[in-house]
């Protein structure tokens, strides 16, 4: 079924995907697929105990097996200079030591990485892998969440700092709820949802030089990487080179360095040769992080009129127990609604398994199912429609920091979304709209997520032929940074997109960070402003020695159009760029700019905001549910390039689709090993699960956030899905499931 795109007033810019040919037709070349001369194949032998140590680990079958370079454990790996000291090596740090590859002895997890056999061809690797026998001394380990809770610690990082927002958070009286006139208490239980974009991790490590290293690896960030591993290896970060030219899909997992990563680099060195580390849908589900399994609790109280009074909200998440990974759950709890009362209380329980990692709205997308269905369940106690009922408590300022928002159009997602999903059908009483056999049901579910904005840097060339190109270190996870860059300088530059090339992936470019919370458009858009504006300053002053009107013209009047610097006010001046560059003896324009956000921003709370919309069918016999249909409204500023942020909501709302109603990564505590490790077990939402989506955009600017206008969308797609089906569940057929995901056994019990 078709997608729409829904923009008030203006028609929407739909430029094509900049790289959607490469990408349909295979050229598109990801980490694994790159031919290097020597290339040799690692396989890597993973732990079959969950916690313990290695008495002894048999290599000998396997190093005597056909095309084997070496087999690489704990034993006979060469030393990593920065496992020594306890400086966290990967960027960005989190609290604890992340698994260090064949460092010691230790068992950690059931999966972990202990060894790593190197071949000629990976069926010789795998064969080989296959002969390596250990021995373990096992140890008692706990992976079991609920019979642990009680083990649950304030993280360390925010015992260290109390300013850090990770410490307990109280607004006005504690626990006032408890008192309200209509209050709900309630628990919610989000399980372990896994990273499976198509594209597993991958890296092909090559040592140039004793000190010198490259890297084509699956990450989210050239230079956070190149960071990473030249700490890591202790060597000069120029001498490390990180490609990444495509990802095939990341939502947080190529945010941190991973031991699969090291293992491959440190076989590189050993075997001298280039090796590849592919790892397999298995792996995906221990070596690279996932969402963490998350229990919380929230108490919410209101008067009859509707005004909320209170809101206490408590949160447990899983994490290893050699690292410590936090993340926001409590964050829309304290700045969503305008209740007088509210505290937060996080907390971390380790546990034997391997490290979590950010997930698409990374925190916030669990905190929101639990606030979210909360408030679902607080609106029917009173009798309020659920919009309603948020707009009686929407706040025009920050609550939690006492600030004004820099922008806020949420009342806008409200207005534009019931309309698109036909809120006016929806009735108060579950249970009493049929289609059929079916129970039809409306729910709606509340996002957001901080407008971030970074420095980064970009390098733009004119030629006389008219072509720019444009270069940065940043990565495209998927979202279309390319397309969306392509248009920032079209814009900018008044060029044809078709002229325009965006080259991103290579560390050796200038900088830019992670690929990550929503900030890429923000940050690397701006850059690539200021230097179409650098660029346009530049061609300015060597035409002003020709043309005397372009000595007074503003830079941002000038453009470049059909291959001749004009000036948008003033038609009767254009003077060819290929003449200027030739009367200059210039072969091509350079400029680079960087560009980052001042301290006036300061003043305000900056955060995008999203509404989505699910009328959803219940089957009273079987269970099943169906989504129907579902509109996704943001404010997340002006909206760059239309057709790949309507990808990006389609694709947060199939995301949600999976959290509310498919992904659950089972877990068998007696072996500390997750029963559902590959697609047939683990299911993930194909076509026949998505409905029709449409896709709205408030589409105003926010230039407090940055100089283009946006807010940030990746995060705000996913976040506030799953409450919105779960509270269409509910006004479907009555059940309040507080457990995802919803199936159709917690339906029919
Ligand atoms: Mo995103 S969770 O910042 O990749």
């Amino acid at each position: 079924m078709g997608n729409q795109i829904f923009s008030p007033g203006e028609k929407p810019n739909s430029l094509d995907r900049v790289d959607g040919r490469l990408k349909v037709t295979g050229a598109a070349k990801y980490s694994a697929e790159y031919q290097l001369p020597g290339l040799t194949y690692g396989v890597l032998v993973t732990s079959t105990i969950t916690k313990g140590s290695i008495k002894n680990i048999d290599t000998k079958a396997a190093e005597r097996a056909p095309g084997v370079l070496a087999v690489i454990s704990h034993v006979n790996s060469v030393k990593v200079p920065g496992f020594a000291d306890n400086e966290h090596p990967t960027e960005p740090s989190t609290g604890g030591k992340p698994l260090r590859a064949f460092h010691n002895d230790r068992v950690y997890f059931n999966g972990q990485p202990i060894a790593i056999v190197v071949a000629d061809t990976l069926e010789r690797g795998q064969h080989a892998a296959s002969l390596v026998k250990v021995q373990y001394n096992k140890e008692e380990h706990s992976t079991d969440f609920e019979a642990n809770t009680g083990k649950a610690v304030l993280p360390a990082q925010a015992k260290k700092n109390k300013d850090n927002p990770l410490n307990d958070y109280n607004r006005g009286r504690a626990d006032a709820y408890k008192t309200a006139p209509v209050k709900i208490e309630a628990e919610y239980i989000h399980p372990s949802e896994m990273h499976n974009p198509m594209e597993l991790q991958s890296i092909i490590a090559l040592w140039e030089a004793d000190d010198k290293l490259t890297i084509y690896d699956k990450v989210q960030g050239t230079k956070p990487t190149q960071k990473a591993f030249a700490k890591e290896w202790n060597i000069p970060v120029e001498n490390v080179k990180v490609i990444a030219k495509f990802v095939g899909g990341a939502f947080g997992n190529g945010l941190h360095n991973w031991p699969h990563e090291t293992a491959a680099i440190i076989a590189a060195k050993q075997v001298k040769r280039p090796v590849k580390v592919a790892i397999t849908r298995e792996q995906m589900f221990t070596m690279v992080g996932y969402r963490p399994r998350t229990w919380q609790k929230i108490g919410i109280g209101a008067s009859p009129d509707g005004k909320l009074t209170g809101i206490s909200h408590e949160s447990i998440g899983q994490t290893s127990s050699y690292e410590e990974f936090t993340e926001s759950t409590l964050q829309q709890t304290r700045m969503m609604y305008a209740a007088a009362n509210v505290s937060t209380r996080y907390r971390i329980l380790p546990l034997d398994v391997s490290t979590p990692i950010w997930m698409r709205g990374p925190g916030e997308a669990t905190g929101a199912f639990a606030l979210e269905s909360a408030m679902d369940e607080l609106a029917y106690a009173l009798q309020i429609d659920p919009i309603e009922f948020r707009l009686r408590n929407y706040t025009e300022a920050d609550p939690e920091k006492n600030q004004p928002w820099s922008t806020k159009f949420l009342k806008e997602c409200f207005q534009m979304g019931a309309e698109k999903i036909s809120w006016s059908k929806r009735k108060m009483e579950p249970a009493t709209l049929r289609a059929g056999e079916w129970l039809v049901g409306y729910g709606m579910g509340v996002g957001t997520f901080g407008a971030h904005r970074g420095s980064a840097a970009v390098r733009a060339k004119l030629s006389a032929d008219g072509n720019l190109l444009m270069q940065c270190a940043v990565t495209d996870i998927g979202p279309g940074t390319g397309t969306a860059m392509v248009q920032v300088a079209a814009t900018s530059l008044g060029m044809a997109p078709e002229k325009i090339t965006f080259d991103l992936g290579n560390s050796d470019y200038p900088m830019a960070g992670n690929q990550g919370g929503s900030s890429t458009v923000n940050t690397v858009g701006s850059a690539v402003q200021a230097v179409c504006k650098a660029l346009k300053q530049k061609l300015r002053d060597i035409a002003a020695k020709k043309e005397a009107a372009f000595a007074t013209a503003s830079p941002d009047n000038i453009i470049i159009k059909n291959g001749k610097l004009s000036i948008t006010d003033n038609s009767s001046v254009s003077v060819p760029v290929s003449d200027l560059l030739q009367q200059n003896n210039l072969q091509e324009i350079e400029a680079t700019e960087e560009s980052r956000s001042g301290e006036e921003g300061n003043k305000y709370s900056k955060y995008s905001f999203s509404v989505h919309f699910a009328e959803v069918h219940v089957h009273p016999k079987t269970g099943q549910v169906r989504v129907k249909k579902a509109v996704a409204c943001a404010d997340a500023g002006t909206i760059i390039s239309w057709k790949t942020a309507a990808n990006q909501m389609i694709g947060g709302v199939t995301g949600g689709i999976g959290m509310a109603l498919t992904e659950d990564a089972v877990m068998d505590h007696r072996f500390g090993r997750y029963v559902t490790k590959d697609l047939a077990d683990y299911h993930v939402p194909v076509h026949a699960d998505v409905p029709h989506v449409e896709v709205y955009f408030v589409n105003k600017p926010d230039y407090i956030v940055d100089p283009i206008g946006t807010k940030g969308l990746g995060e705000i797609a996913i976040i506030g899905v799953a409450p919105a089906i779960a509270n269409a569940v509910f006004n479907a057929c009555g059940k309040r499931i507080r457990e995802l995901p919803i199936t159709p056994d917690k339906i029919l019990l």
